[in-house]
């Protein structure tokens, strides 16, 4: 799959759903916790369950500030702000960061808000990872889901991502996309 986007992501950009309604993208931003934290906070139970794969209700400020706190060297994050009436609200949240492991891996995450979902907002921000990542040098972009996500099963299956069984964890699988070759010499770049 070919991932054609700006190698800087492109942000801010303007996106606009299959029914009609707009958000700006943009970069993760260090003062972010509190849209972020609102975000989470709003989001169904079980959104929340396959995005975190725990009950959390709101997310504990550790939490929320590590999310914020992203290293450039090893992590991208953005997120989608929508005008909520007064003010702009965060509407999604994607990145990828580094697998602890595999030096030349990540691990994407993503969650949209579930008033926003089935207009193509997953599509995008995933397409937006895996452009990033590629841009980078990133080997390879995987992700764990929960064997009953099937709308982000679906998500991974149309993105190019290959399905296989998660090593230790029976409740997930593990996808996979092969972004460059492993004997390829690229590092990934800052
Ligand atoms: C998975 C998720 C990110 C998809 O976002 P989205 O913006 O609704 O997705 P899109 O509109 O871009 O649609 C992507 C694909 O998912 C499918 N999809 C969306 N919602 C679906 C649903 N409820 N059931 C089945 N498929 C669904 C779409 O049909 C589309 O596939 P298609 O083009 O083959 O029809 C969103 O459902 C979500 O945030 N879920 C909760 C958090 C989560 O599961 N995160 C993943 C953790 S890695």
């Amino acid at each position: 799959m070919a991932h054609t986007l700006d190698p800087a992501g492109g942000l801010p950009a303007v996106w606009t759903g299959t029914n009609g309604r707009a958000a700006v993208l943009r970069a993760l931003e260090p003062g972010d916790d509190g849209l972020l934290g609102d975000f989470v906070r709003k989001l169904s139970p079980a959104s929340r369950y396959q995005r975190f794969h725990v009950g959390v209700r709101e997310l504990p400020a550790p939490w929320l500030d590590l999310l914020t706190r992203v290293d450039p060297a090893r992590e991208f994050a953005l997120i989608a702000l929508a005008s909520d009436g007064e003010r702009a609200a965060c509407v999604a949240e994607a990145r990828y960061a580094l697998d602890p492991d595999h030096d030349d891996a990540r691990e994407f995450a993503l969650a949209v808000a579930d008033g926003w979902h089935g207009q193509g907002l997953g599509v995008e921000l995933l397409q937006r990872l895996l452009a990033h990542a590629h841009a980078r040098g990133v080997e390879r972009l995987f992700g764990e889901v929960l064997r009953t996500n099937t709308a982000m099963l679906r998500l991974a299956n149309r993105s190019g991502f290959r399905v296989a069984t998660h090593p230790a964890d029976a409740r997930l699988l593990r996808v996979t996309q092969q972004l460059r070759s492993p004997w390829a010499s690229q590092r990934i770049a800052a």
